[in-house]
Formats: C-alpha cells, sequence, structure tokens
C-alpha cells in the first residue's frame, strides 16, 4: 500500500542531514532494561484482582504443578495494534512458574497445544497474505480488521492428568484484542469455547486445587465458570507486559498478596449492559450509535436500576482481611476530608487494601446515579495486625451535575451521603452531607447540541429540571458555619441510603451514629467560563530573523515569531510526517527513531531553530523498531518493520561489514486497564516517570499515551488500554502516569482519544449521538481531570463524530471545552490520517460520513494532523490565501497562526 505522506526528497535529504540516532549499537541486554523490568514487576502484582479464592491460594512454595491452558505458554503481554510494544523478551507463565521453583508436569500437553496452535497461527498468516493481495493493501490493515484469535486449546486426556502427578491445576485462558475491531459476545471471545468449559470441568473433578487465570484484555463472561465445581480460585492476571510469567508466580506463591480491585462492572450476562443491543456491530448498524443509557454507565447503572452483576465495580479479594473504620469526616475551605483507618485483620498475609469513598446525591429536579466514587487511597503494606491511617480528601463542588437546561454545572439542595467501603457494594455510611440551597458552581455554555438526538435521551439531563435551579443564585446564609457537625442517630441515612444498590450489599443499614455536616452554599464560588471569541492576528515589530532560541532567552514572543513565518511555513508546521521511504507499516514513521508513530515537521530547523518532535506509542510502553539498521553513511535502511503479525525482512544479501545495527529495547509495562485496577496512584506515577526515562534515552518528545476513553461496553476492542467504566478513575490515572513522565524535564504525555472513543468497528466514521449531560459527566470527565491535575503538553483527538461532528474538526470540544474551559495549555493532534482519504486505511466500505477535513482541523484549533499529507498543507494555504471555503471550513491567517503557535510553544517545552 503506498500512502500519500507528506514527503518529498528535498526534505528527506535534509533530514538525512540531521540525523541522530539515539539507539545502542550493543544487543546486550542493559542495566537499565533490567531496573526497569524489576520496576514494572513491583508494580504488576498490584495490577491483579482475585475475584474467588476458598482458600486454594496461595499455592504452597515449589513442588509440582499441572498447567494447562492457551496463555501458559502463549502468554499475551498486551493487545494489538499500534498499543503493542516490541519487547526483547516476553517471560510467559510456564517460564515464570518454573524460575519460582515449581516443576511443570504438563510439557506433554503443553508440547500437543504448541502444534496446535502453531500449526493455526500458520495458517492465519498465510490468509492474511493473500487477503491482503486480494485487498491490495497491507497486511497489518488485514491483521486489524481481522485479528488472530486464539484457538480452542488442545484437548486434556486423563493421560495429561496421571502424568502430572499432582493435585493442584493452573488453567490460564487468553484473549487478544486489539485496535481496528470490536469483540464478539461468541464462544472464544467474550463468552468460554466449549473446549474450555469442558476442559475446567474435567480438571475440577480431577484435581483437589484449580486455579483459573484470566490472561485477557477486557471483561468477559464468567457466569458460566461459576457453575463449574472445584474450581477454587480465579485470577484476573489481565495482560501486564514483558514479564507477565514473573509476576503471576510472584502472587500464586504468595510472594507478593493481590490487592488490584475491579474498575468494570461484570455482569451475569451481556446483555445486561445497557448499551448491549446496538453496540457496534450487535445491530448491524456501525455509522450511528446512539447512547441511550446517558449517563447510566457501568456502575451509575447497575446500582441505580438494582440489576445485580456478578462482580461489582470495585470488588477485588485479597489473602488476609481488612477492617475499615471511618474516624472523622470534617469539611473545610470546600474540602471533605476523611479519616479512614485500616486494619489488617488477619493473621497469616500481609497486604494491601484500597479504601473507596462514594456519595449518593440528592434526588432533585435533575436524576442522579444511586452513588458515584468521589475519592479513593491504597494503604501501604500492612503487615498482620498492622493499621494505618489514610487521609482522603475531595472537593465539595466535584459532587455537582450537569444541568443542561442551564448550562450549568449544579450542586443541588439536599442530603449528600458518603459511603465509604472496599467496593461499591461493600460500604458503610459515613456521614451525611447537607447543602440547604441550590448552587450553580459552573456557568458555561452547551456545547454539544444533537438535533437528532432522540427526545429520551435527554430525559435524565432535562426532565424535570425547574427555573428554581436554573434561577438559582447563590445566597447569603446568614450564620451558617460550614462543616459544622452533629453526631445524630441515623436509621439508613435517610431514603436513597435505605435502598439497597444492585451488587446487594453495603447499604448502610440500621442505626448508626454517623455525622451530619452543614455545607454552606456561599461558600462554594459560582465559577463563569470565558470563552475565546475571534482568534487575533501576531504582528512583530522586529525586522531581523528571529527564530526559538529568541523565545527561549526572552527577546521575543511566540506569537512574534509565528508572525515573522509565511502561510507555507505555518501550514507546514501544522501537518506532521511520516518516513514514507522504508515501508508501508502505520505508526512506523520516524526518521530518527525508527519505529515511533511519526514525527511533526523539521523544515524550520536550521532557519528558526524549530526542531520536528517525535512521537511514539503508548500506552504499554514505548513503540518502537527494536532493531534497525543504516548503512556507513548512516542512512536508514529497510526492514525490521514491525506491528503485530507484520513484519519487514531485512535485505537478505546485506553485509555485516556495510552496516551498523541499533537496538530499541523498551519496557512493556502492565495495560491500562491492569494499571487502573492496582488503584495505587504514586506506584502509577512511578511507572510513568519510568516510560519518561526511556523517552530521554531513545529521543522521544510526546508520548502517545494514556488513553482514557470510557469503557462503555466490553466488547471495545481496545479496553485493554483504556482504563475503567468510571471517569474518575480513568481521570486520575492518566494524571498519574502524566505527572510521572512529566517530571522528566521536556517530556510530555498525549491524552487520546478525545473523546467519546467507544467503538473500534468503521471506527473513522463512527458517529456517537450522546447528550449533553453524559459528555461532560462521563465522557469528557476524565479528560477534565487529566487536565486540570496534569497539563498534559498534548492531547489526541479521536477518529469519531460526535453528534454529527468529527472531534477532529470541534471548536467547541477542543477550543472551548478543553483550553477554555479546563485551561489546557498544550498542543493538540489529531489521529493518525484522520484528515485523508485512505480507503486502503479507512475501509472501502460505503461510509455515511464523509473523512474530517483538513481545513476543519485549523479553525477548531487542532493544531498538527497527523501524519498528514502534501494536500492538507494545499487546502490550508489555499484556504487562507484565498478566503475561500474548503471542505467546509473557512481559516483565516489568525487560525492558521494560532494553530502554529501551539506547535512552537511544545516545540519549546520539549527541547532542552
Ligand atoms: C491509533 C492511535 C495511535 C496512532 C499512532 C492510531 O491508529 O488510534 O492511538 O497513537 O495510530 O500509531
Amino acid at each position: 500500500m503506498f500512502l500519500d505522506v507528506k514527503y518529498n526528497e528535498k526534505k528527506r535529504k535534509e533530514r538525512e542531514s540531521m540525523r541522530k540516532f539515539f539507539a545502542a549499537k550493543s544487543p546486550e541486554i542493559t542495566k537499565r532494561e533490567l531496573e526497569h523490568m524489576e520496576l514494572a514487576r513491583a508494580v504488576a502484582g498490584e495490577c491483579m484482582v482475585l475475584l474467588e479464592n476458598d482458600g486454594t491460594l496461595p499455592l504452597a512454595a515449589g513442588g509440582k504443578l499441572a498447567l494447562y491452558g492457551m496463555g501458559a505458554r502463549h502468554t499475551i503481554k498486551g493487545g494489538t495494534g499500534s498499543g503493542d510494544v516490541n519487547t526483547r523478551s516476553n517471560v510467559t507463565i510456564e517460564q515464570g512458574l518454573a524460575e519460582a521453583g515449581y516443576t511443570i508436569t504438563t510439557g506433554g500437553w503443553l508440547d500437543r497445544n504448541e502444534r496446535k496452535r502453531t500449526a493455526e497461527k500458520d495458517a492465519y498468516l498465510r490468509w492474511m497474505t493473500e487477503e491482503a493481495e486480494r485487498r491490495g493493501c497491507s497486511p497489518f490493515l488485514v491483521s486489524f480488521s481481522d485479528p488472530f484469535a486464539e484457538p480452542a486449546p488442545e484437548m486434556i486426556t486423563e493421560e495429561d492428568w496421571r502424568a502430572s502427578e499432582t493435585d493442584t491445576a493452573v488453567y490460564v485462558i487468553s484473549r487478544n484484542s486489539g485496535e481496528g475491531s470490536d469483540r464478539y459476545d461468541r464462544p472464544g471471545d467474550y463468552r468460554l469455547y466449549p473446549e474450555e468449559k469442558e476442559q475446567l470441568a474435567f480438571l475440577g473433578r480431577s484435581y483437589a486445587k484449580v486455579v483459573l487465570v484470566l490472561n485477557i484484555g477486557g471483561v468477559m463472561d464468567l457466569s458460566e465458570i461459576k457453575e463449574i465445581p472445584g474450581i477454587g480460585a480465579v485470577l484476573l492476571m489481565t495482560q501486564l507486559g514483558n514479564i507477565g510469567g514473573q509476576v503471576l508466580a510472584d502472587v500464586l506463591s504468595g510472594r507478593v498478596t493481590p490487592s488490584g480491585k475491579l474498575t468494570d462492572t461484570w455482569a451475569k450476562r451481556y446483555e445486561d449492559y445497557p448499551s448491549a443491543a446496538a453496540f457496534s456491530h450487535n445491530d448491524g448498524d456501525v455509522d450511528d450509535e446512539y447512547y441511550t443509557e446517558g449517563i447510566y454507565v457501568g456502575y451509575r447503572y447497575f446500582d441505580t436500576f438494582g440489576v445485580k452483576p456478578l462482580y461489582c465495580f470495585g470488588y477485588g479479594k485479597s489473602y488476609t482481611e481488612f477492617a475499615i473504620r471511618t474516624e472523622n469526616v470534617v469539611v473545610k475551605n470546600g474540602q471533605v476530608i476523611l479519616s479512614v483507618l485500616v486494619k489488617n485483620t488477619g493473621s497469616e498475609y500481609a497486604g494491601k487494601e484500597v479504601v473507596q469513598v462514594y456519595y449518593s446525591a440528592p434526588e432533585g429536579t435533575l436524576e442522579k446515579p444511586y452513588q458515584e466514587l468521589a475519592a479513593f487511597a491504597k494503604t501501604g503494606l500492612l503487615a498482620p495486625g498492622e493499621s494505618e491511617k489514610l487521609e482522603i480528601a475531595f472537593a465539595v463542588r466535584d459532587m455537582a451535575s450537569y444541568c443542561e437546561k442551564c448550562a450549568s454545572w449544579v450542586l443541588e439542595k439536599g442530603d449528600y451521603i458518603l459511603r465509604i467501603g472496599s467496593s461499591s457494594a461493600d460500604t458503610q455510611a459515613a456521614a451525611v452531607l447537607t447543602l440547604k440551597e441550590t448552587v450553580k458552581t459552573e456557568i458555561l455554555k452547551n456545547l454539544f447540541a444533537d438535533a437528532e438526538l432522540p427526545e429520551e435521551l435527554h430525559a435524565d439531563c432535562t426532565g424535570a429540571v425547574t427555573d428554581d435551579l436554573c434561577d438559582a443564585e447563590t445566597m447569603e446564609e446568614p450564620g451558617c458555619d460550614e462543616g459544622a457537625a452533629e453526631a445524630v442517630e441515623e436509621n439508613g441515612c435517610g431514603n436513597r441510603a435505605a435502598e439497597e444498590p444492585g451488587c446487594g450489599a453495603g447499604a448502610a443499614g440500621g442505626a448508626t451514629q454517623i455525622p451530619h455536616i452543614l455545607l454552606c452554599a456561599a461558600e462554594i464560588e459560582t465559577r463563569q467560563a470565558q470563552y475565546m471569541e475571534e482568534r487575533e492576528l501576531y504582528t512583530t515589530d522586529q525586522t531581523r530573523m528571529l527564530t526559538l532560541a529568541d523565545v527561549k532567552n526572552g527577546t521575543c514572543t511566540v506569537e512574534e515569531l509565528t508572525a515573522q513565518l509565511t502561510v507555507e511555513e505555518l501550514a507546514e508546521l501544522c501537518v506532521g510526517t511520516l518516513r514514507a521511504d522504508g515501508g508501508s507499516i502505520v505508526g512506523n514513521a520516524s526518521y530518527t527513531v525508527p519505529g515511533a508513530a511519526g514525527d511533526t515537521s523539521a523544515l524550520l530547523q536550521e532557519t528558526r531553530g524549530i526542531k520536528n518532535m517525535i512521537l511514539a506509542d503508548g500506552p504499554a510502553g514505548l513503540r518502537l523498531q527494536p532493531v534497525f539498521k543504516t548503512n556507513k553513511d548512516g542512512e536508514l535502511l529497510p526492514g525490521g518493520e514491525i506491528l503485530g503479525d507484520s513484519y519487514v525482512s531485512f535485505d537478505k544479501n546485506l553485509e555485516e561489514s556495510q552496516t551498523d545495527t541499533y537496538y530499541q529495547y523498551c519496557t512493556a509495562i502492565p495495560i491500562g486497564w491492569a494499571l487502573a485496577q492496582s488503584w495505587n496512584l504514586p506506584a502509577l506515577e512511578r511507572i510513568g516517570a519510568m516510560v519518561g526515562r526511556e523517552m530521554e534515552e531513545f529521543g522521544i518528545d510526546l508520548w502517545l499515551a494514556p488513553a482514557l476513553n470510557i469503557h462503555r461496553n466490553p466488547l471495545c476492542g481496545r479496553n485493554f488500554e483504556y482504563y475503567s467504566e468510571d471517569p474518575y478513575v480513568s481521570g486520575k490515572a492518566a494524571a498519574a502516569i502524566t505527572k510521572g513522565v512529566q517530571s522528566c524535564a521536556g517530556k510530555g504525555t498525549t491524552i487520546k482519544h478525545f473523546a467519546a472513543n467507544s467503538q473500534e468497528d468503521n471506527r473513522y466514521f463512527t458517529n456517537s449521538h450522546v447528550s449533553e449531560r453524559a459528555l461532560r459527566e462521563i465522557y469528557l470527565k476524565g479528560f477534565e481531570i487529566a487536565v486540570k491535575e496534569s497539563q498534559p503538553f498534548s492531547i489526541m483527538t479521536s477518529y469519531n463524530l460526535i453528534n454529527g461532528t468529527h472531534t477532529a474538526n470541534s471548536r467547541d470540544l477542543l477550543q472551548a471545552a478543553a483550553r477554555d474551559e479546563w485551561g489546557f495549555e498544550g498542543v493538540i493532534m489529531t489521529d493518525w490520517f484522520t484528515s485523508q482519504e485512505q480507503p486502503a486505511l479507512t475501509g472501502e466500505a460505503k461510509v455515511k460520513y464523509p473523512i474530517s477535513a483538513s481545513t476543519g482541523c485549523i479553525y477548531a484549533g487542532n493544531d498538527i494532523q497527523m501524519p498528514g499529507c502534501q494536500k492538507n498543507v494545499d487546502d490550508i494555504t489555499e484556504a487562507v490565501k484565498s478566503g475561500r471555503e474548503i471542505d467546509g471550513y473557512s481559516v483565516t491567517l489568525a487560525d492558521l497562526q494560532y494553530n502554529a503557535a501551539n506547535v512552537i510553544r511544545a516545540v519549546c517545552r520539549t527541547s532542552r
């Protein structure tokens, strides 16, 4: 496949002359690699969630172990597509357990299974190549739309059992998924293969101890497993990077006590998810996706509508037990501060506990979910009998809901019940906060109207909103004493607390002494967003040629430097590049760092000192080309490009003496979903800092991660990259990772995919119809938290449309929401090939919506089109010079300068 990339011989030569490779020239494993694997291992143990345990775990040290299941020898380290990481090695479960001293006695079965898998994989690879020829595209595109599915495992026989000579079996189910296609609610994917069911039943009958390990990247149906007798423990391993086997051994052997908690609700049946019927391919329509469940995503739905899940949000067992006691709740300076004592009440194992704080907002005129996560904290490692006091805080204003009718965030008057516990179902009411007057916390404007949105999608937004609510003015409350508390005898703390949430346990019942605390409406500030209207033209009186060095030493401003650039130069800066001569693997683009996903324009490097920024995926580590070669003149040679099952070989006739070989081995960290399940934000910061150090080593400026789309439905192919169904967890995780990366000077993150990118089928053209309230409370909230808390260097827009407008072209999303409302100061870029016709990439099928417009990106403030093509540069230049509308958008010189200045600011931040 040839991609019309922004590339020409002159630019290539320019680049060649300024090339500097950062990669190592020795193939030896480095100290950094070893240290980072240890660091990842230390965190990854906390990412696993123990779902079931009847005492089977932990296993006795050493001894014989029967190991079965597809993931035993083919342990999946992370999902496929751009989120994959090319590592030097991948420790499988078989290797990890053997290393930990276990004797695997099912070698015969593992070998047979290996032969079966190899045969199926070979057949798939042959088909992939032929199919690519048939479609006239690159094989990697075939692997995107039709990825290899792990086959059903080889039969387990009585003979295998006899030969295993042990009473303990570990069975590993694995599932893979990735970008470009969604999963299916069918056997071998969301459900068990019949073979897996039979085999688990056989193991349950044959072994005294059976441990089921889930080496998966997203929720699957576990109800069927619940019905199989004899399975003593179920451990959600997920996909933990290239040290997965060692981490699993740590947990199975009890070296590490699992302390992860679910960040999703696991339903009893797929149909129980409110978006199940129409999600992606389920209803045959992949063009329009109606988010009819509104704000009721995940536990917000299950708890509110009394649908009992199999495992609730926040759930996870430990090898030990904990007692959680709220010691104090105070409200001070707009913050709710809770002191919570956690004690390890077990006698054998040390462990960590996650304390979760939920609030139930009053049923006012706006509908409210039963409860929402407000904050959480994790203890350190507590020895048996040891206690730790946690202080957990959150802002009162963060409990506000969005009212479409008055375009404001609103705290409605009434009782806010705080619940504290170890999962969303296992909580105790800890305080009631009473607000006597409704308060608008923030006055905005509605940005995402959709004429096609069915009326019922607004039911939770405007239904019973009265004028009282919208007219609410913050009143003086004479004598209001913020935080004044009185302990009262409380029987169920009001109606909402007495209702039982979907998960069953946990509603505060019976008589408990909990404080009632008064919130003063007058203390809660009402903020009003200021929106940028027209963009101002930058001018300068300086006549000498300004450079980035002048900006850095304060001789001129970024705006002045920008004002000196021609329209063509400005357009070039706003259109990124892709290596065109090396191969056809997308996301394998950078000249200076082979395997990086692309870079920004280097055109003004020599004249103005504006270097190109190098961008690499994300989010499970750095995705780079592990081995590349140059000739003795330093020119990059083709070969070594890799993306999953697609690999470009080096020319077999290359003489070693005439080439230089370079190595770029990065650490694969646990997938995003796993990281979030640790609920350990300081650990995530450490992981982020580790990635930042690898960026320093390999010369990467912006990491195309973290990814924080909401798990709206378990079948989204990229859920493994994302954190949770909950926006608070997602936003906090993304902020922690960003803080870590950005603690390395000049290195930045790119939070993606902004926004409502919940589906992979037809991903370039799918239109997400979402109410303004659901967008703001669920789909944008995580991005808002990440921007406000960690100011990432960059944002990447998504492929999809929101309510009829491509996110890449949405000035309301990028300028009004991200920049004006949240104060985002960085650069914004598109997702790859968003604004160019590439039928081979985006699909030949007749699609309902057009590709996003290049001019629309400039209009919206989407500063860099990645990777972009010559047509993008030409369209922008022509639109600005002629004043003509192109593809539906007019753009002025001021618009173009605005985008280019954002790029220059980012270059400034990343140039050290
Ligand atoms: C993905 C992005 C990724 C980009 C560059 C796209 O296909 O959607 O997440 O960062 O490729 O590899």
